[in-house]
């Protein structure tokens, strides 16, 4: 990333207008400023993007985490009827207000971290009516707050217990009926799929794909976490905007990321909260210059957080990315995860004025903290949205 000292960013209508040295700053742009804001040396960089959470569920699973403590694997708790189902339960019996509400909680927890742009997905619904709630709670989010909300469909997260058996149906049934539906609705902007052996086979994923495809919705996929069963590979077939996870990946996926450009999405707050040993071929990822993006997996089972400053911090200390890897996973190549890039992600004439304020000395320490949060202040589409108060905002030439 480039980092700029002593540096000017000018904003115009909710868009950057101009970046650079502060010396460099054409004189015309310096005096038709309406306002001013001197941030007295403090670093700005881009808004950050939390590009993968199952922000909205019922409940916790505090109990199963209890009993994870005690030695029973995720896998085993999935195979008799908890872990994911465990949350549908719970996401099936709460009301739209009380979803809304648990959500407020963690959506403001990842706003006061400077996040402008977040990724939600459905997935713990799993009925028609469910994942509709979910999704509709999810643009709900966004204009509840100052932050842009992208959905993500995942009904095929699990399989749900009244499809038991019939796995093939269900997929039939979310592919062909549900997501063309929830499309038209204009409640989902990509589809992912978990493609694991307790999650849902290549097979089923290619059929969910292909339903997207039709509709002209971009894919994702979550990919080698547990295993490999193929998944990123097909996922490559179809221009995934991103593939998640990816513990369990091999050369050959790498080479298909790299050629299908990808976006490997890290996620190793999920990797150390299940305490998996096997990490992502990030040498290789950045050899083949596959963009790493990095985010939280907000999710009740396998990433109970809403820090992605925490994320990042996992992402240098557990999987060897470095300072810089961290922030662009979290700004530039979460835009790209998420088909962004044109809007968000970088500090760029053109790209929507969504920036954060950080009282640190240098950009490596918003990765150095293992649970600190040294955000001053957030802007987003031009406007502040947190941290500077009316007097830190002068009218030029005053
Ligand atoms: O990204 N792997 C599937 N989905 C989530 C876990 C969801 C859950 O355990 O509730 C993940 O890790
Ligand atoms: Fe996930």
């Amino acid at each position: 990333m480039t980092r700029i000292g002593d540096a000017a960013l000018v904003t115009r209508a909710g868009m950057i207008e101009w970046v650079g040295p502060l010396a460099a700053l054409p004189r015309d742009l310096a005096s038709s400023a309406t306002h001013r804001v001197d941030l007295s040396g403090r670093w700005v960089t881009p808004g950050l993007i939390d590009c993968h959470t199952h922000l909205i569920f019922g409940g916790n699973r505090s109990a199963e985490f209890a009993e994870r403590l005690r030695g029973t694997s995720y896998a085993d708790i999935a195979r008799r009827g908890g872990g994911i189902l465990s949350t549908v339960r719970a996401t099936r019996a709460a009301s739209d207000a009380q979803l809304t509400a648990a959500a407020l909680r963690r959506l403001d927890a990842l706003l006061a971290e400077g996040v402008t742009t977040v990724e939600i997905k459905s997935g713990y619904g799993l009925t028609e009516h469910d994942e509709r709630r979910m999704l509709h709670i999810a643009r709900e989010l966004g204009r509840a707050r100052p932050v842009r909300v992208r959905t993500t469909f995942l009904g095929a997260h699990a399989l749900p217990e009244e499809y038991a058996g019939r796995a093939g149906q269900y997929v039939a049934d979310l592919a062909e009926t549900w997501l063309p539906r929830l499309a038209a609705e204009g409640l989902v902007d990509a589809v992912d799929v978990f493609c694991e052996h307790i999650g849902f086979s290549v097979d089923d994923a290619q059929r969910v794909f292909a339903s997207a495809q039709r509709l002209g919705l971009p894919v994702k996929m979550h990919a080698e976490q547990l295993s490999n069963v193929g998944g990123s590979r097909l996922a490559c077939r179809y221009s995934a905007l991103s593939c998640d996870h990816l513990e369990f990946t091999t050369p050959a996926d790498v080479a298909a990321l790299a050629a299908a450009g990808t976006t490997a999405v890290l996620l190793p707050i999920a990797f150390y909260s299940l305490r998996e040993t096997r990490r992502p071929p990030v040498p290789a990822l950045r050899e083949q210059r596959v963009p790493m993006a990095v985010a939280t997996d907000c999710n009740p089972g396998s990433a109970p957080t809403a820090s992605l400053l925490l994320a990042m911090n996992m992402a240098v200390q557990l999987f060897g990315l470095t300072s810089d890897e961290a922030l662009a996973g979290a700004t530039r190549c979460a835009a790209r995860a998420l088909g962004l890039q044109t809007q968000c992600g970088e500090l760029a004439p053109g790209l929507g004025a969504d920036f954060a304020v950080w009282d640190v000395e240098s950009p490596d320490e918003l990765c150095y903290w293992a649970g600190f949060n040294p955000l001053v202040a957030v802007v987003r589409g031009g406007g502040i949205v947190r941290g500077m108060s009316d007097q830190d905002v002068r009218v030029a030439h005053d």
